[in-house]
């Protein structure tokens, strides 16, 4: 009783001795605007706060109806998954003048026939986009997404103008075409151009978690305690008009990440209460699911920023992998050949590939790729 009690109060001082530790680092340190102090600011607060309601209290909007609708669309196809039982609805974040990566796509991770004829699934994979951002080159490129929509039926766009600080509305895009014409998709999952998907890996642990009627569910590569860049010179940069907090709730990294259709659901309906002005569109997707009290579970082959190794013994778990342009193609062949499957079998098999994924993902060095972890799945 008495050690325990002890053991609480030196709990306790440790606990009051970190918070004020932290408080000073923050009102000290606060001009310099480090990254290491910011991180370890950001992530103190995660830990010590650890709930965001005034977070999203703060951001609140009464949206009109009409604001609500977003913007129109250009082109639509508002019948791709009508009275269909869909597995999988992937959408691909994409530019107007990107055609080649979306060709790249097509033949291979974003295939519905191959999903369908080789895996059993059905999925439908849709572009979404703004409209050429360059007003010399508009009227050409517009030309070219409305025949390139006619071959694939595949584009949906909206009247947007399609630049890195519009990727809030495409993500709106995205969520309110989910919802209002493919409802019933049992997941949603959005997606870079320049990402690869092991399609056959993810389909597989979809169905199996289709199966057992999963709720709740979002997954992927997990920031947690992620702080807002305030150096203007970033791209990410972010004011504190925007956002004053000094850390962002846990999100998903935006290159690619699976919801539930419940969860799809409650996002969106969050979505229309926030102020969507900041433009980092997988933040502003966690303070939507934050809202609405859903939080990510992290999945070890998720790969976020990073790229895989290339190895047999990977591709036999791995999810996603990013900035594949040139080699997606290779990949796909490589990652979804059949031999990928019996390099792992057996005692010696599973032996070899411990080790090799153990050289591979546990360096010292930082390499940006699958966590160490990932080795001992
Ligand atoms: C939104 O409207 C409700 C009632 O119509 C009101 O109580 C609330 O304060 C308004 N919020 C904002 C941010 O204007
Ligand atoms: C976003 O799109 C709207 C509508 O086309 C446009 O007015 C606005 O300038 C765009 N924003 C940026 C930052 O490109
Ligand atoms: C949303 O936030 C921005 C600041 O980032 C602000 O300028 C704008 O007025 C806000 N919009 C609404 C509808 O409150």
């Amino acid at each position: 009783m008495f050690a325990s009690n002890r053991r609480v109060k030196k709990w306790q001082f440790v606990q009051i001795f970190a918070t004020c530790f932290i408080l000073s680092l923050m009102v000290y340190w606060s001009p310099y605007a480090n990254p290491v102090v910011s991180h370890m600011k950001s992530y103190s607060y995660r830990y010590l706060i650890n709930s965001y309601d005034f977070v999203t209290n703060s951001l609140s909007v009464n949206r009109s109806s009409e604001d609500a609708r977003g913007f129109q669309y250009l082109i639509n196809h508002e019948d791709k998954c009508q009275g269909q039982d869909v597995l999988l609805l992937l959408f691909v974040k994409t530019a107007p003048e990107n055609y080649k990566r979306r060709s790249a796509i097509r033949k291979t991770w974003g295939s519905e026939a191959y999903a369908r004829s080789q895996l059993n699934a059905n999925i439908k994979t849709l572009f979404a986009l703004g409209t050429p951002p360059n007003p010399l080159e508009r009227d050409e490129l517009q030309r070219k997404l409305i025949w390139e929509d006619k071959l694939y039926n595949d584009l949906i766009q909206q009247d947007f103008a399609d630049s890195f600080y519009n990727l809030t509305v495409k993500l709106l895009l995205q969520f309110s075409w989910a919802n209002t014409f493919c409802p019933q998709a049992r997941f949603f999952m959005t997606a870079d151009d320049d990402i690869f998907i092991h399609m056959p890996n993810l389909v597989e642990y979809l169905q199996g978690l289709a199966q057992i009627g999963v709720q709740d569910f979002w997954i992927g590569r997990v920031h947690r305690g992620a702080p807002p860049i305030r150096d203007k010179r970033s791209k990410y940069y972010v004011s504190y008009e925007m956002y004053q907090w000094p850390a962002y709730p846990d999100y998903t990294a935006g290159a690619a990440y699976v919801i539930s259709r419940d969860v799809a659901a409650r996002v969106y309906e969050a979505s229309l209460t926030l102020n969507s002005s900041l433009y980092i569109d997988d933040v502003f997707m966690g303070l939507c699911a934050n809202k609405v009290g859903i939080a990510p579970q992290y999945h070890v082959f998720f790969s976020g920023e990073g790229k895989t190794p290339y190895h047999p013994c990977i591709y036999d778990k791995m999810m996603t992998s990013h900035g594949h342009v040139q080699d997606l193609q290779t990949l796909w062949k490589d990652a979804t050949d059949p031999k990928v499957k019996t390099i792992s079998k057996g005692f010696f098999g599973e032996l070899y590939c411990r080790v090799i994924k153990i050289a591979l993902l546990c360096k010292l060095r930082y390499t940006n790729t699958y966590p160490c972890s990932a080795a001992f799945v």
